[in-house]
């Protein structure tokens, strides 16, 4: 039956030329009507799914004090999922203590986008016009003339921040000389998570931070920009949550639809580290998900001196819970580089291909129905994923 489906699709395709994943994205993209969402995993659920698999941890790795340290739950009572048919792939539902998630999303919305970091709005403005996007946008002048509607704050407009070596959106690259130190508390927090995973020695070296509103998607791409593939990829999901969608080698391999809600992580690593993946939709999160509640923040606070994870200040959080209300920010640490290992001489030289089509990598969320998505510039190049 199903090879019967797979056939019947890889057929439509050879008429419509559109292969099984991008189909697949268009159901779940799709407004009108509505798509049905009942085959989405939902690893929060404790989702009775034959797809979901047990995923072992190394709980010895990460002592709970370090664990801490990062705003994380002792490694023990961390709910870890894998997915049959797909190894190498964890899942970890919210694995953050109560109340230090405020800190995370802060630094998301507050920090990293501030200088020497690249967001979208350099491509554009000038660097003391985009410095301050946190203050301009808290503070800034609100004057509108009555009755026209108030222009979106830098922070509306903000789509996509690098960290670290500063992903090249046009040739799709990272290179030795666009390199800015990257963040210390991430690189802690990435550290944990992998060494609690099985993969001691991570080196976080390139983030890339993505902004989605609620209407807007991220295309079908590979992560292979980075040069060691055996070094994991993690991502992590702040706010409202995500339809996500994870297919296999070819983009004529249908893809596992599930949530990816407020605090919840991927790891994506071994077989499942150059997989095509993509987000058609964002959903509303649950309710209850986001409340983040402020009173957890005494726990950190308790143990303020020797943690990483800082209390977030009531003005800061207001902002910040305001705008995860409507959107969701999504962060990927990538480790660039394997041991001892530099980049090739000339740039373009590990550009590649793949069986003659380009593999395409994503430029950030593209927002609503109109199928275009961002290039570095903001030019609105025509999606094609
Ligand atoms: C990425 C990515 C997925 C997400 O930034 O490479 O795949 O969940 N993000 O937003
Ligand atoms: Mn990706």
């Amino acid at each position: 039956m199903v090879c019967y489906v797979m056939a019947k699709m890889a057929s439509s395709m050879v008429e419509s030329g559109e292969d099984v994943f991008r189909k697949i994205f268009k159901i779940y993209k799709r407004r009108n009507p509505p798509p049905d969402f009942s085959d989405v995993i939902d690893f929060s659920k404790g989702v009775p799914s034959d797809k979901i698999v047990a995923a072992k941890l190394d709980p010895a790795a990460v002592s709970d004090v370090e664990a801490a340290r990062v705003g994380l739950q002792p490694v023990r009572d961390w709910k870890v999922f894998g997915l049959r048919g797909y190894p190498g792939f964890i899942f970890i539902s919210n694995p953050f203590l109560p109340g230090s998630q405020p800190f995370w999303v802060r630094q998301c919305l507050k920090t990293y986008p501030q200088k020497p970091n690249v967001c979208n709005l350099d491509m554009h403005m000038s660097p003391s016009d985009t410095q301050d996007i946190w203050d301009k946008s808290v503070h800034g002048n609100s004057f509108t003339p009555s009755g026209k509607r108030e222009p979106k704050t830098l922070l509306e407009r903000l789509r996509w921040v690098t960290l670290g070596y500063h992903y090249n959106w046009d040739t799709k690259t990272y290179c030795a000389n666009h390199y800015t130190p990257f963040p210390a508390d991430l690189h802690l927090l990435s550290v944990q998570i992998t060494a609690a995973c099985g993969f001691p020695g991570f080196n976080a070296e390139a983030g890339i931070l993505n902004y989605y509103r609620s209407d807007s998607s991220l295309g079908i791409h590979v992560d292979e920009s980075e040069l060691d593939h055996s070094r994991p990829l993690l991502s992590f999901s702040f706010g409202q949550s995500a339809i996500f969608l994870l297919g296999g080698i070819h983009r004529q391999d249908p893809p596992t639809a599930m949530y990816m809600h407020n605090g919840d992580m991927m790891v994506m690593s071994g077989q499942s580290r150059l997989l095509y993946h993509a987000v058609p939709r964002i959903v509303p999160a649950p309710q209850g998900h986001t409340a983040l509640e402020m009173e957890g923040c005494s726990l950190a606070s308790s143990l303020q001196d020797r943690t990483v994870v800082k209390l977030v200040s009531e003005e800061d959080w207001a902002v910040c819970s305001r705008y995860i209300q409507s959107s969701r920010v999504n962060l990927t640490v990538r480790q660039v580089l394997g041991p001892g290992q530099r980049f090739p001489e000339t740039p373009s030289s590990h550009q590649r291909t793949n069986a003659g089509w380009t593999v395409g990598y994503h430029d950030g969320p593209a927002d609503g129905e109109n199928g275009k998505r961002r290039s570095s510039c903001d030019s609105g190049d025509t999606v094609d994923t």
